[in-house]
C-alpha cells in the first residue's frame, strides 16, 4: 500500500470530455475516456487524500471512496471545479475541455432540407477554467496542474501553454486519434513553473498519475 502522504489533502481532479451540443441529439465532442483522470483520483485516494472527482460524460464506474460530481459541457465542469476548488490543496485539471461550442442550441433536432446546403456551425469561446483558477488562486498555497494534449511541437507547446494557463506543474502529452485517448498507458514530460522538466516513461497511467503527486507534494508548502 502507498505512503499516506496526501492525508489530510482535498485533492479536485476533471476527467473526461466535454460535450457541446448542437440539438437535443447531437454534439461536439473528444476522445478523452477519462482513465487519465480516474487514475490520478484512484492514486490520490490510496495515497490518504479526500478526492473529489469532476467527470464528464466517461463510462467508468465511480472509484471506490472518492466524491464523484457528472457533468456534461465546459460550462457546467467550470461550475463544478470552481465549487469544489474552493477548499481544495491541489486542482488538477486531466479533463478535455472543449475550447469552443456551437453559439446556438437548437431545441429541436436540426433537419436536412431536400436541395440545401447545410449551414455552417458558427461557435463561440467557452471558458478557460485552468487559466481562471491559476489566475484567481482562491488559496496562495493551492497546487494547480494541467495537462497539455499536443499533436505536434509537442514539448514546445507544452512550455508555450504553462506560460499562458499559468499553472505550477503541466503534464505534456502526445495525443492522436489511436494514442493516449482510451489507452491504459501514457508517456510524457512534466513542466514546472520554475523551469524543471521530468520525464515520465511510457507506462500505465496510474504511474504518471503517482509522478504527479510527487511533483506537487514539496509545493504544497
Ligand atoms: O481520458 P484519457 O482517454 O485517459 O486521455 C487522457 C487525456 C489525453 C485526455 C489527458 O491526458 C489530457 O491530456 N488532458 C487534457 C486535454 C486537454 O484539454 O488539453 P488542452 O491542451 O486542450 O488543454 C490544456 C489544459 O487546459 C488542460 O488541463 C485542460 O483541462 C484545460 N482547459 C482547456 C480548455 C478550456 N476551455 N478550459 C480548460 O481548463
Amino acid at each position: 500500500t502507498a505512503a499516506p502522504d496526501l492525508a489530510g489533502r482535498h485533492v479536485v481532479i476533471s476527467a473526461g470530455g466535454t460535450r457541446e451540443p448542437l440539438d437535443p441529439v447531437r454534439f461536439l465532442g473528444n476522445r478523452s475516456s477519462g482513465k487519465q483522470g480516474y487514475a490520478l483520483a484512484r492514486t490520490a485516494a490510496a495515497r490518504g487524500a479526500r478526492v473529489t472527482l469532476v467527470e464528464a460524460n466517461t463510462r467508468l464506474p465511480d472509484p471506490a471512496g472518492v466524491d464523484v460530481v457528472h457533468v456534461g459541457t465546459a460550462v457546467e465542469l467550470r461550475a463544478a471545479v470552481l465549487a469544489a476548488a474552493a477548499d481544495a490543496d491541489a486542482v488538477v485539471m486531466a479533463a478535455a475541455v472543449a475550447d469552443f461550442r456551437p453559439a446556438e442550441y437548437a431545441a429541436g433536432k436540426i433537419k436536412k432540407k431536400d436541395g440545401e446546403e447545410p449551414a455552417p456551425v458558427v461557435l463561440v469561446r467557452n471558458p478557460d477554467i485552468l487559466a481562471e483558477i491559476s489566475a484567481e488562486r482562491v488559496r496562495a498555497d493551492q497546487v494547480i496542474v494541467g495537462f497539455a494534449a499536443e499533436t505536434d511541437d509537442v514539448l514546445a507547446n507544452g512550455r508555450a501553454k504553462l506560460l499562458r494557463k499559468g499553472c505550477d506543474l503541466l503534464v505534456v502529452n502526445e495525443v492522436g486519434e489511436h494514442r493516449t485517448f482510451g489507452a491504459e498507458e501514457n508517456e510524457a514530460v512534466v513542466l514546472a513553473a520554475d523551469g524543471t522538466e521530468t520525464p515520465v516513461p511510457h507506462g500505465p497511467k496510474e504511474a504518471l498519475a503517482d509522478t504527479v503527486w510527487d511533483l506537487a507534494l514539496p509545493l504544497f508548502h
